[in-house]
């Protein structure tokens, strides 16, 4: 069967690599997942006192979660974490308390630096947050991806053949994953 997966960019930038690296990601998933960006931009900042009434925007981010098989994360690495606004965005969907919209949703991680480590650190990071929300995170394989220009073209097609396999394995992977979780966990939505 077809899965939705959504996905989050954890970048707000109009030249983000991790936005390259998602077309990339999208390019090479297998045909039973089909895709949706949950957009994190116009969130404001989260507070408690919004449970009793959330805004549009974070309704609609919800709502999208709910209507998903799994999600995926394609974030950089800002000082050693996650950048805020994808903090902001999990922190929303995480309340309002017992209402946690990651419960056991099927998940995987990955992101792009410039630099060697490949948001390495941030990917940690970004799983301890997920493990507190309960999130199914896929555990292996894992991908650090030092981002090069060369390799990853603008609409998402990837140059290196090397490059190419592994992510088309990471993403053949998720989709085993998601059908994993599911087999025992099936979503209500
Ligand atoms: C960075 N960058 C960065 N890179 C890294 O590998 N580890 C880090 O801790 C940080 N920290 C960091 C903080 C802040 C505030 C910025 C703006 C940048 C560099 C970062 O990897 C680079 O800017 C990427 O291009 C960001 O990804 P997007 O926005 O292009 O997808």
């Amino acid at each position: 069967r077809t899965y939705q997966v959504s996905y989050f960019v954890g970048s707000l930038s109009s030249t983000s690599i991790n936005r390259t690296l998602s077309k990339a990601l999208l390019r090479v998933a297998p045909e039973h997942l089909e895709f949706t960006e949950i957009p994190i931009r116009d969130l404001p900042l989260y507070s408690p006192d919004y449970d009793d009434d959330y805004p549009p925007e974070a309704l609609e981010l919800k709502a999208a979660i709910d209507r998903s098989d799994a999600v995926l994360f394609v974030t950089p690495e800002y000082n050693r974490s996650i950048p805020g606004a994808l903090k902001n965005a999990i922190d929303w969907a995480s309340r309002p308390w017992g209402r946690n919209s990651f419960d056991h949703i099927p998940a995987a991680v990955i992101g792009a630096s410039p630099g060697a480590i490949g948001t390495a650190v941030a990917q940690q990071s970004l799983r301890a947050v997920l493990s507190f929300c309960n999130a199914r995170q896929m555990t292996a394989p894992e991908a650090y991806i030092t981002f090069s220009p060369e390799v990853f073209q603008e609409d998402g097609s990837i140059t290196k053949e090397s490059t190419e396999a592994f992510l088309t394995e990471f993403m053949n992977e998720f989709g085993d994953h998601i059908r994993r979780v599911l087999a025992v966990l099936p979503r209500s939505a």
